[in-house]
Formats: C-alpha cells, structure tokens, sequence
C-alpha cells in the first residue's frame, strides 16, 4: 500500500521532546556495522543540519512573533534529532574514517539519486557530480593508508569501488560555470524536488565537515587536502543547490522541507539491518509527519494552495544504499572528461576554465595530485580498490 505522509498520524509536537537519558544514543559498533547504516546515519546528519539552518533563515525573515515561536519549537526538535543522530556514530572512529564515510555517502547516495531521476537535465548534474566525489574518495583512501596505515576497504567493505574519477585537480572550476538552471517548480515531477534537496543538503554537510576539521590536521598534506577538497566541496553546494527553482515561496520551501524528512527517514526506515538503528528512524518519522501537517497548515494560510498541489499522492520508491558498481563504471568510461561551460556542460578546457587552472594552481602539483605520488613512494603502488577488474577509462594502475 502506498504511503501518504499528508495522511498519516505523527506524534504531537508537545510530546516529541526528549531528556539527556533518551538522547544519549548507543553509537554503532565501528568495526561489525553495515557501512550503509553509516551512511543513513551520515545522510539524516545533512537533512537534520538543513532543517535547522533552514527553520533559522526562515525565522529571520519573519517578522510575526508567533510564527517564529512555532518556528522554533519545531527547530528545537529538529535540533535533537540532530544530536539523536549524529551521536550514533562511534566516537573510536577517525577523522579521516568518517571522512572516508562521507564520500561513500557521496558516492552511492548521488547514484542512487541519478538513476531514479526523471528529469535528464537533473540527471546528467548528478551524474557530473558523483564523478567529483568518487575520486575524493580516492585521494582521502590513499591519504588513509600513508599516514593511518590502514586501508579504506575496511570503511567501505567493497560495496563501493576506489579508483580514479575525473581527477581533483579539475574541479577547481570558475564559480560562475557551477550555476546550473534550476527545474521549473510549475512543471518539475515531485520526485526531483526531493532529489535536490536530498543532494544539495548532504553536499553541504560534507562541505561545514571540510571547513571544519581540516585544520584540526598536524600533517601538512592532509591540511592541504582537506582545503583543496572543501573548496570543491563549496563548488558542488553552489552546483546542486542551483537546481532548486528559487521562485517558491518560504512556505512551499518549508513543506518540501518536511516532506523530504518524510520520505527518507521512511526509506530508512524499510531498508535499515540495524534494528536500534530503524527504531530511531521510525521514532523520527512519526515526528516528522507532525511537522509535515503543522508546515501543510502555514503552506494553506500564507499561498492559498493545498499541499497535494505541489506534493506527490504517495511517496516515491524508498531512497536505497545499494553498490553502484556497474552504474559508475559506465560513467566513467563516457563523461570523464567534462566539465562545465556557463550552464552547460563541454568536453574541452574552455578559456575560463584554464585560467582558473591557472589561478589556483599556479605552476605547481596540487595536494589532491601530491598525496598519490607520496603514498606511491611510501607504500610502492597507490592505494586501489578495483573489485570489477580495471578502470574503465584506461587510468591503469601503474608500478
Ligand atoms: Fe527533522
Ligand atoms: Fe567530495
Ligand atoms: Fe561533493
Ligand atoms: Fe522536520
């Protein structure tokens, strides 16, 4: 039976706060989890932190003191399922391990978002994009084994490959060739609403992660990685989130919101092997349909529309962490070598593309090139994980 968050019961809001006791989580086992539990629990991480920074814009352009006070009952909320969440990954974990992570989640979650979606200008962003990640997965492994000694088939457990994408050092585009043409919101299938926002907020994450920890590095080439990548990191944010139609109002935003934390908590939750782990999901999504009918409630007051105008009946197929193999390797062998002019995309370093190159590079290897060449001097051949035979695109591992 096909499931209508618009239709359903969730927990009263009242009811949804939770004392330290209940939000002091028992984290994952780091080294017997399922690596897609991980990546749920990354992925609800992003749309949480969304939810919050997006209720905290909203508040402040909103000048009506009682809707900011519901605003921020429910952020409260949102705020502890923030925790709820995030604090389910072990802390015995690195850095550069949850690092790893991220970039598992950024692979397997944008190809998963790329195949499912209808509309073949989206499709072909995420498919740009995914090529991007799955190389930083790449460069983070080989950063991994040379300086933690270890290998990050331990973190991905063979579900997702590690080898070349279109290499780091061509991501560093001119900001003004990241500004994608947004779907048009009067026409766009309900779906690729969802799949925007789902992208857009774990890029995000993933971006706030970079800032962040990067310095928090002693050696000099992961400091140098971590800038280089979180400042692709920006482009990608820059790139996804000019996918949304900015013509919707703060209402319709909302909603789609709230749907959004819907439809994947309840994707999770059919698909979670973690049983403590599908039980938060669940909880969260009987919390979330409050939220959905209480943002369903100011779409009607404030636009005068109904939701189910802008939502879809029931919701889409379950969001699913599954291995991409196949999917990616097809990618690479025809658009390795893309990159993007003005809106579109072009297979030839432009003008403005070489003169980027050049700013930010300056002569010089950059760390994302660097890190290879020290790992292949430290440990005699890069590190690979090529589970499917060799690469696609003829980027042979050489000795
Ligand atoms: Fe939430
Ligand atoms: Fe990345
Ligand atoms: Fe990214
Ligand atoms: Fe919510």
């Amino acid at each position: 039976m096909a499931f209508d968050p618009l239709q359903q019961r969730g927990i009263p809001l009242d009811e949804q706060l939770r004392d330290w006791r209940e939000l002091n989580v028992t984290p994952i086992d780091p080294d017997h989890a399922d690596p897609y539990t991980r990546c749920r629990i990354i992925t609800m991480n992003g749309i949480e932190t969304e939810a919050i920074l997006f209720s905290h814009q909203l508040a402040r352009h909103c000048p009506d003191l009682e809707l900011k006070q519901q605003l921020a009952r429910v952020r409260f909320v949102e705020a502890q399922q923030q925790k709820a969440v995030n604090w389910l990954l072990p802390g015995t974990s690195s850095v550069l391990e949850t690092t790893i992570a991220y970039e598992q989640v950024a692979v397997d979650l944008t190809a998963w978002v790329a195949r499912m979606e209808p509309d073949s200008y989206l499709k072909q962003a995420y498919q740009f994009g995914v090529l991007e990640d799955f190389d930083h997965l790449y460069r983070y492994a080989n950063l991994y084994e040379m300086i933690e000694h270890r290998k990050a088939e331990k973190i991905v457990d063979g579900l997702t490959e590690v080898m070349p994408g279109r290499p780091t050092y061509l991501h560093h585009r001119d900001p003004l060739d990241n500004v994608r043409q947004p779907y048009d919101r009067s026409v766009t299938e309900p779906l690729s609403r969802l799949h925007a926002l789902t992208v857009m907020a774990a890029e995000q994450q993933t971006m706030n992660f970079y800032m962040n920890v990067g310095p928090a590095c002693m050696e000099p080439i992961a400091r140098q990685l971590y800038q280089e990548i979180a400042m692709v990191e920006e482009e990608h944010v820059t790139h996804y989130e000019s996918l949304v139609d900015p013509g919707e109002s703060w209402w319709e935003m909302l909603l789609n919101h709230e749907y959004n934390e819907c439809y994947l908590y309840y994707s999770f939750m059919e698909t979670e092997s973690d049983p403590k782990v599908k039980n938060i999901w669940e909880l969260h999504l009987n919390m979330e349909l409050e939220h959905l009918r209480l943002a369903a409630d100011l779409f009607r007051r404030f636009d005068g529309r109904e939701p189910d105008q802008v939502l879809a009946p029931a919701l889409p197929p379950p969001v699913t962490f599954e291995p991409n193999k196949a999917y990616i390797r097809e990618l690479l062998a025809t658009q390795i070598d893309c990159t993007t002019l003005g809106t579109g995309y072009v297979k030839e370093a432009h003008e403005r593309f070489t003169r980027m190159q050049e700013a930010v590079m300056n002569g010089e290897k950059p760390a994302s090139e660097r890190v290879i060449d020290d790992n292949r001097a430290i440990s005699g051949r890069e590190y690979r994980l090529e589970t499917e035979g060799p690469h696609p695109a003829g980027l042979q591992l050489s000795s």
